[in-house]
């Protein structure tokens, strides 16, 4: 018996290279807390690990266009957590999924405020995306060693398109109703699978009861997870890799992010966040009648960070609509997935790779006026009836 009363002595395997875990050692603090820090340090090694990451050097230069990373990250964890809380009152059923978002509107404490949170946070979230993607895209730092932490970016991109299609759905009005009726209709065009993934999507032919319970469980389980397992693998790697730094490399010894870019993190995040807040707190976000399948007449628009697409639909004659839904779409993400390979210039800078920006600069131009054409247009006044995509999305009659 006696080994099993035996006070263990037994001590961390010490590393190869006789260095302390992580190559941090921690000033020693006297009393309770001290006593309760050691404790937790000696098992998880945790206070060290901070520690490492806040001492990380930046190279010079490095600076507020570096913050958007960060400010994506608390954006997707306050995400998560109104969505959470949402989830607490959702019932995820056509006869009471539009009944309980209007519960958690009016009647819910803070239910309008966190709906208002959850529903602009996805906007702010696409911006900052988009954002943070152009600043790495200019910045040349998808190249070597990184374009890994390009690519599960590429895919993260994906996964956040994924998460505002699937939640479009969710609250059951009208526009929610027939922007995915469009939504799930450009599948049918995939050359081949076509027929069968609009049939999957929906789980039927029609949008219905099955769609909702898909796209709710699709945006609740598998997207979280995926964003949680790439945002990992991402965050990993750009640490392990350390931040690219200037497309000019500036003199000057590398700064600890602790506390130089973590105050600029801080500044960017407290406006962010600020501004997210108020707009939950001043514009309510809208709720139209409960989805009514028999038809009436409804705008299918979808938000507007889908409205370039939807722009780009209307442009294409019924014949080669499969150029507005498949084609273009998937150069511009294959383009992503190869961007690195594709700039073959050894130098981060844009006088460098001229191509490469110019064809950034037009795609980014088209896209850009196609959504500000989609922002300014005046909606078609009728849900067409027809099953082709483009005389529903042109909204021909
Ligand atoms: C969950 C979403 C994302 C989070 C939380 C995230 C977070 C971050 C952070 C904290 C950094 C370092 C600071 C900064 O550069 O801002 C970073 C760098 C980077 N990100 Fe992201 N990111 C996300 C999505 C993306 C996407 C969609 C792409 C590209 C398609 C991408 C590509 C990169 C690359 C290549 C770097 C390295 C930049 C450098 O070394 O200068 N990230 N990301």
């Amino acid at each position: 018996m006696a080994h099993l009363i035996e006070k263990t002595t037994e001590k961390p395997t010490p590393r190869s290279d006789g260095k302390p875990e992580r190559g941090v050692e921690l000033p020693h603090r006297a009393g309770w807390v001290g006593a309760v820090r050691d404790w937790i340090e000696e098992r998880t090694g945790l206070f060290g690990f901070i520690k490492h990451h806040l001492d990380e050097p930046m190279p010079p230069g490095v600076g507020w266009w570096q913050t958007l990373g960060n400010l994506l990250l608390t954006l997707l964890i306050f995400q998560f957590i109104t969505g959470f809380a949402l989830a607490m009152f959702y019932a995820p059923t056509p006869d009471h999924a539009h009944e309980s978002v209007k519960h958690i509107t009016e009647n819910v404490p803070l239910g309008a405020f966190i709906r208002g949170l959850h529903h602009w946070g996805s906007s702010f979230i696409m911006l900052v995306v988009v954002l943070h993607i152009l600043r790495v895209f200019f910045w040349g730092a998808y190249k070597k060693p990184r374009e890994l932490t390009w690519l599960v970016g590429v895919a993260i991109f994906q996964v956040i398109l994924a998460f505002a299609f699937t939640g479009y759905l969710l609250i059951w009005d009208q526009k929610a109703y027939w922007a995915t009726v469009v939504g799930t209709r450009f599948a049918s065009t995939v050359p081949v699978i076509g027929e069968w993934l609009m049939h999957f999507l929906r789980g039927g032919k029609e949008v219905g009861a099955l769609t909702l319970t898909r796209f709710y469980a699709i945006h609740i389980m598998l997207l979280p997870v995926a964003l949680v397992l790439l945002t990992a693998a991402h965050l990993y790697l750009v640490r392990r890799l350390h931040i690219a730094g200037p497309v000019v490399p500036q003199k000057g010894a590398p700064q600890p992010f602790y506390p130089y870019q973590l105050f600029r993190d801080a500044v960017v995040v407290l406006v962010g966040m600020g501004l997210l807040m108020t707009c939950a707190l001043l514009f309510k976000p809208p709720l139209y009648p409960v989805a009514d399948p028999s038809g009436t007449a409804f705008t299918p628009r979808p938000e507007w960070y889908f409205l370039g697409l939807y722009e780009l639909l209307k442009l294409m004659p019924p014949k080669l609509e499969v150029l507005g839904t498949v084609v273009i779409p998937g150069l511009v993400a294959i383009g992503m997935i190869l961007l690195p390979w594709l700039d073959r210039s050894p130098s981060r800078h844009p006088a460098y790779r001229k191509w490469v920006i110019d064809v950034g600069l037009i795609v980014i131009f088209l896209i850009g006026t196609l959504t500000l054409k989609g922002i300014l247009s005046e909606p078609p006044e009728v849900i067409p009836q027809s099953t082709s995509v483009s005389s529903s999305t042109t909204g021909s009659r």
